[in-house]
């Protein structure tokens, strides 16, 4: 963080510990150590970032009411993690997508923990080749950056482990309860509320870096076609308006958890975690995967995370990874 930056986030502090009541422009000016025109200029680009501050001559600045974007020092506010949002957070108002902007930043270094977040994406990516609808303000489009040291085949791990924290955190703040959908859709009532895409970079015969992306539909009123009957958003369920900013920062503290459990002890816990919120075991199933498309009854998942398809006669299949229906 630079230091107009940081000299930023301690004004908004300061007017937020007095929320509703005037602090004096000198007394910021006294205690941030810059001119009063510098604290000028500071409330100036807080109000372009969506905050509602009053001024007035004699009595100084007032925070009426914060900004509703996903600002770094908004997620930070109240943040219960160590590394993950701790460290650069990249905001943007709209970009083409978090993934690809994150896949940028990791490959020249990057450390883990690394956010990049967009209120709105022009080109969001989704699974196999399609597109995440992405609308400004609506939904929370956030990519981590993620650096673990683990064999490729142990990857899809990290898929299955970031959608029970996405259902784990939905679970903590709103009455819903959501499932999952092998590897990695969450669903509410059968439809489509949050999607995951992990991208991975290999070296050798080892992961050098991993992006995983989160699309989750907070307040999204309605969808286009195709996804108009087959997505939802937590707030079509509900019926409520959602804090994006509470919701970022719950995932978050909820992925942390599951990433150090599964970096100290492995997939085991998480599995097990995943078996009870997943909807697919036991179903049969149609999935549709880049090697061809196959029927069968979904078994379990195996250690590695693998989907294991019993289709009649044969041995069961291996599935690394695919697009399943319910049949
Ligand atoms: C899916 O198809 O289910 C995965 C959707 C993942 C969408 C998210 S939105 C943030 C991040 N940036 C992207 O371009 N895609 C992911």
């Amino acid at each position: 963080m630079n230091e107009t930056t940081a000299t930023r986030e301690r004004l908004l502090f300061h007017l937020r510990e007095n929320k509703g009541d005037w602090v004096s422009g000198e007394g910021l000016s006294d205690r941030l150590s810059v001119t009063r025109s510098a604290v000028w200029k500071h409330i100036r680009k807080l109000r372009e970032e969506g905050y509602l501050i009053e001024s007035s001559p004699k009595r100084g600045y007032r925070l009426q009411k914060a900004s509703q974007m996903l600002l770094p020092q908004e997620i930070r506010e109240g943040l219960e993690t160590e590394v993950f949002g701790r460290g650069e957070i990249f905001h943007f108002t709209e970009i083409d997508s978090t993934n690809r902007k994150a896949g940028e930043l990791a490959a020249r270094g990057a450390p883990e923990g690394t956010l990049v977040i967009s209120e709105a994406q022009s080109r969001g990516r989704g699974r196999m080749g399609r597109e995440w609808f992405s609308p400004p303000g609506k939904g929370i489009y956030a990519s981590l950056i993620l650096r673990p040291p683990i064999a490729p085949s142990e990857a899809p791990g990290i898929t299955l482990l970031t959608a029970v924290a996405v259902t784990d955190s939905l679970a903590a703040l709103t009455r819903l309860k959501p499932a999952i959908k092998w590897p990695n859709d969450i669903l509410i009532g059968g439809k489509k509320v949050a999607g995951i895409l992990t991208e991975i970079r290999m070296e050798m015969d080892a992961v050098d870096y991993m992006v995983v992306g989160l699309g989750l539909n907070v307040n999204v009123k309605s969808f286009p076609d195709p996804i108009r009957e087959t997505a939802t958003s937590i707030s079509r369920e509900t019926g409520g308006v959602f804090s994006r900013v509470a919701l970022l920062r719950e995932y978050l503290r909820h992925f942390e958890d599951h990433y150090n459990a599964f970096r100290r002890g492995g997939l085991h816990g998480i599995l097990k975690r995943w078996r009870k919120l997943s909807d697919t075991i036991g179903r049969r199933i149609r999935v549709v995967t880049l090697g061809g498309e196959y029927v069968g009854k979904a078994e379990d998942i195996d250690r590695e995370g693998f989907l294991i398809l019993k289709d009649g006669s044969g041995p069961p299949r291996r599935i690394f990874s695919g697009d399943v229906m319910y049949l």
